[in-house]
């Protein structure tokens, strides 16, 4: 007898339709493996070893773990003597500035934007929930500490990212906000004295001055 394909395609959508819908059931093992046995599952009771029910016992109380726990320094609260930290207690340094940068521009720009102005992507999104401006007066003027506690604690509408930046990100951020926030007051300090420069050279009494006043003169290198 010739063979022919036809008869192979019944037995074949036989053993297809057997992948077709999800299997709920566990399916039929011949060895198993390990792979199924009897073990107690976190939240499901267990009865007859413990009178409470429960698989895990408790942990006996006031325990503490020691991977977290934290002693009450200024750098791990932000606080001495109950008042904000005035001085970040770790010294800066170029990585720092760095870490403190990028760790800014992941956490902290969706809302504040990579300037500290406020004007994120989320505000762009939900107009009733505006950050504050970081580069305003009244906020650059926070002690360390607070900015370190804005970050722990989250403030008013802004949720707490203590979860999100550990503490050695926390104090890092606080150094490159503080850094750009004195690079900005030197821009402006600088664009005011050039200002202040060209104003006093173009009158006269500077024309007549301006010779003698050479560390008066705006210099040409850039900063
Ligand atoms: C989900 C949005 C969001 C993120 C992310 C966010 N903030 Fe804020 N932040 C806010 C809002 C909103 C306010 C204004 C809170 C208010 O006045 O109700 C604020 C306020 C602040 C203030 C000023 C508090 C004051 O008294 O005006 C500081 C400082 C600050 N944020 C720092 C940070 C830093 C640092 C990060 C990154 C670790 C960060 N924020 C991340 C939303 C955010």
């Amino acid at each position: 007898m010739k063979f022919s394909y036809k008869y192979a395609v019944v037995p074949a959508l036989l053993v297809l339709a057997g992948c077709s819908s999800v299997q709920r059931d566990t399916p039929i093992q011949v060895w198993d493996d390990m792979k199924h046995q009897q073990k107690f599952k976190a939240q499901a009771p267990v009865v007859g070893i413990f009178a409470d029910g429960r698989s895990n016992r408790l942990l006996p109380e006031d325990t503490v773990s020691r991977d977290g726990y934290r002693d009450d320094s200024p750098y791990n609260t932000g606080l001495e003597n109950g008042m904000y930290v005035g001085k970040n207690p770790v010294p800066v340094t170029l990585e720092l500035l760095e870490q403190g940068q990028a760790k800014f521009n992941i956490y902290c720009s969706p809302c504040h934007d990579q300037t500290g102005m406020g004007h994120g992507i989320v505000p762009s999104r939900v107009p009733t929930w505006q950050p504050s401006n970081l580069t305003e007066d009244r906020v650059v003027q926070f002690a360390d500490g607070d900015i370190f506690n804005v970050i722990t604690n989250g403030r008013r509408t802004m949720p707490s990212y203590q979860y999100q930046v550990v503490i050695a990100d926390r104090w890092a951020i606080n150094r490159a906000l503080s850094a750009s926030a004195s690079a900005a007051a030197f821009l402006s300090w600088r664009a005011s004295s050039l200002a202040l420069a060209a104003a006093f050279r173009s009158s006269f009494f500077g024309l007549a001055l301006a010779p003698s006043c050479g560390w008066f003169r705006p210099s040409t290198r850039s900063i």
